[in-house]
């Protein structure tokens, strides 16, 4: 079969964005209190707080977002403009069910993204829909325990059977959570990924927190398997996908044991991956889990729903690669994603290392294993923009997206990846996840607002908006 030089004529182009960093209007819509609703602004040097009470002092960025939600016709059509083929969005499970646990959903919240989805239907743009993006109601953390009660998975299963049902003949491509695996077990893990997750910080966690994070882990997997038959059987056309945030390690050097310790720290972004594609959860986490005394039942109902629930294809987040660390090596040194930085490579203004053939290597690596199509779901510089002359010229973040581009394609044409979508992170500047930072930018459009709560919101194409718009007029051709 003659291989095609270039992107699949369907390559999704576009971008993606999520509900808590962008929508703003917080207790708009009948909408509940969420998780990100109590985590304040921080920065790189400062980092977030999760507050119990919302306090005065503080800014909470969630609350006002960009104001997505009643600006999305605006922000779509500049989407559009640059001829965007796809865009993930989230639904924040609060708009929908605003406690998480009621019998009835929230109408008007189903209709806002109903809304929303038409207006990308509209423009031809294929709506992605994530339905968990760090958007848990508050309530079901502080009421039923988060992730840890089994009980959560079913009211998530009830969320997913509404929203899909609802949304059943406009959307096709469904994702059940958004980077799960920064939970593992094995790993000393930060107040930061374990709130965003599921509502819970890491060093308020009592008792065996291996254990806690283990029953999280498995949980919200064993939900990922469980709403992805759902929602086929909803609509048999239906796609489903989860998306990992993943970055590979790479060895500090040759040394087999530094080897050996780059292979453990990757592969354990990789046994959820696994459980949803092989129909079954790892043996090898089951005993390793057991070696930490943590004994988790799988009952005959999950082994089938495990081989029921696979995935379709998988979404990868790409921003970065690591380097492992080394056994004796002092905690200090780490940084925020743990290891080294790699002397090969430059960092972004936050001390992410960029890697372009990572994403190369990434892409091989995962197609490889499971043999599934994948979707970057998510690759983007956060970099501080400049207003000149109401002008932003980001030749950097289009040097950065046009170098990661550029290995993505060689992973399709000469490594035959199946490859089917990329999707930038953020195509609109949003809040930071990690640091509730406005500052941290990653936009072709540029939004007139800024940390100390001034900006009149406005919208504003930068350099790299015309760069992308003519990447996808030349399906990939001209980078
Ligand atoms: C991904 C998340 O991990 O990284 C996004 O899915 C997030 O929600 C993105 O925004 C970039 O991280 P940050 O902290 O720069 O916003």
């Amino acid at each position: 079969m003659k291989q095609s030089k270039t992107f699949p004529k369907d390559f999704f182009w576009g971008g993606s964005i999520a509900a808590h960093q962008c929508e703003g209007a917080w207790q708009e819509g009948g909408k509940g209190p969420a998780i990100m609703d109590y985590a304040t602004a921080g920065s790189y040097e400062i980092p977030r707080e999760f507050t119990y009470e919302l306090e005065e002092d503080k800014k909470y960025p969630s609350h006002d977002g960009i104001d997505f939600y009643h600006r999305y016709k605006e922000d779509i059509k500049m989407f559009a403009e640059m001829g965007f083929t796809a865009l993930r969005i989230s639904i924040d499970w609060s708009r929908i069910y605003p406690r998480g646990d009621e019998e009835q959903p929230n109408q008007e919240g189903l209709n806002y993204y109903s809304k929303v989805i038409d207006e990308l239907i509209h423009y031809h743009i294929e709506p992605i829909i994530t339905l968990y993006h760090f958007e848990m109601p508050v309530t079901l953390v502080r009421e039923y325990d988060s992730w840890l009660n089994p009980q959560v998975i079913d009211f998530y299963l009830k969320y997913v059977k509404t929203v899909v049902s609802a949304l059943k003949g406009k959307v096709k491509y469904w994702v059940t959570f958004n980077e799960m695996n920064h939970i593992d077990p094995q790993t000393e893990a930060s107040d930061i990924f374990t709130y965003i997750i599921a509502g819970i910080k890491y060093s308020e966690i009592k008792g065996n927190k291996k254990e806690v994070l283990a029953r999280i882990g498995y949980n919200m997997t064993l939900a990922g398997v469980k709403a992805a038959k759902l929602i086929r059987e909803i609509d048999t056309h239906n796609k489903v996908g989860c998306v990992f945030g993943i970055h590979p390690i790479y060895p500090r050097d040759c040394h087999p044991a530094n080897i050996m310790n780059a292979f453990k720290e990757m592969d354990r972004d990789f046994y959820q991956i696994d459980a949803m594609c092989n129909g079954e959860f790892p043996k090898y986490k089951i005993e390793e889990n057991k070696d930490y005394g943590i004994d988790i039942e799988i009952t005959l109902e999950d082994k089938k729903a495990f081989q029921e629930g696979k995935l379709d294809f998988i979404g990868m987040n790409y921003y970065q690669t690591g380097v492992a660390k080394v056994a004796d090596e002092s905690l200090e040194d780490q940084k925020l994603f743990g290891g080294v930085q790699n002397p090969y490579l430059q960092q972004s203004k936050w001390g992410w290392a960029i890697d372009p053939i990572g994403l190369r290597y990434l892409l091989n690596y995962t197609y490889r294993k499971y043999g599934l199509p994948i979707m970057i779901t998510e690759n983007g510089l956060g970099a501080v923009d400049e207003l000149v002359d109401g002008k932003i010229h980001d030749d950097y973040r289009i040097d950065y997206l046009k170098q990661h581009l550029s290995e993505m394609k060689k992973a399709i044409v000469e490594d035959h990846v199946e490859c089917i979508g990329y999707l930038m992170w953020g195509p609109i500047d949003l809040v930071s996840a990690t640091t509730g930072e406005m500052k941290k930018r990653y936009g072709f459009i540029y939004v007139n607002k800024y940390d100390d709560g001034t900006g009149d919101l406005s919208r504003l194409p930068k350099d790299s908006f015309y760069w992308y718009q003519h990447v996808i007029e030349t399906q990939g051709e001209e980078l």
